[in-house]
């Protein structure tokens, strides 16, 4: 409706908008998953035991759950900082794939039980340990008698 100069109402036909806007409320609360889309992460040495989401990476729990994992290139599988040595439930990841396994033998830590965090995908309750594959980087990594931090044979 809308009002002419001489004071009276007039009715105006507006056309049915094409596009509705619908505002969400940011305040809602999330939609609560199924059960069977959680599993449980336990990170050692620290003892944080998180939930995680079935098919999230290591990393992306960790990051979600502010668990302290390195991840130099962010989760995008070429620094190896990011690696893990699965404790219990290896089967519960996804298995590694050909950037996986590149990445870990490149830094030549292609060994049973690593995992690099942004490449293995939870797909059920699992244990890590995050700190000790700190040190075997640290030592894999450095060369004797160098106090210069490098990958063996150099960055390539
Ligand atoms: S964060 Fe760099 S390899 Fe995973």
């Amino acid at each position: 409706m809308l009002r002419n100069p001489a004071g009276a109402y007039i009715a105006v036909a507006m056309p049915e908008p094409k596009v509705k806007i619908v505002l969400e409320d940011p305040f809602a609360e999330l939609p609560e998953e199924p059960v069977e889309d959680r599993a449980r992460v336990r990170f050692e040495p620290s003892g944080q035991e998180v939930p995680a989401r079935k098919g999230k990476t290591l990393l992306e729990t960790a990051r979600t759950e502010g668990v302290a994992l390195p991840h130099a290139c962010n989760g995008r599988s070429r620094c190896g900082t990011c690696r893990v040595r699965v404790l219990a439930g290896p089967l519960n990841l996804n298995e590694i794939d050909a950037v996986e396994r590149r990445t870990l033998q490149q830094y030549r830590v292609y060994l049973p039980g690593i995992r690099l965090g942004c490449r293995a995908r939870v797909l059920g309750d699992c244990s890590v340990n995050v700190e000790m594959t700190a040190e075997q980087a640290h030592a894999s990594w450095c060369e004797k008698g160098s106090s210069a931090w490098r990958p063996r044979g150099g960055f390539k």
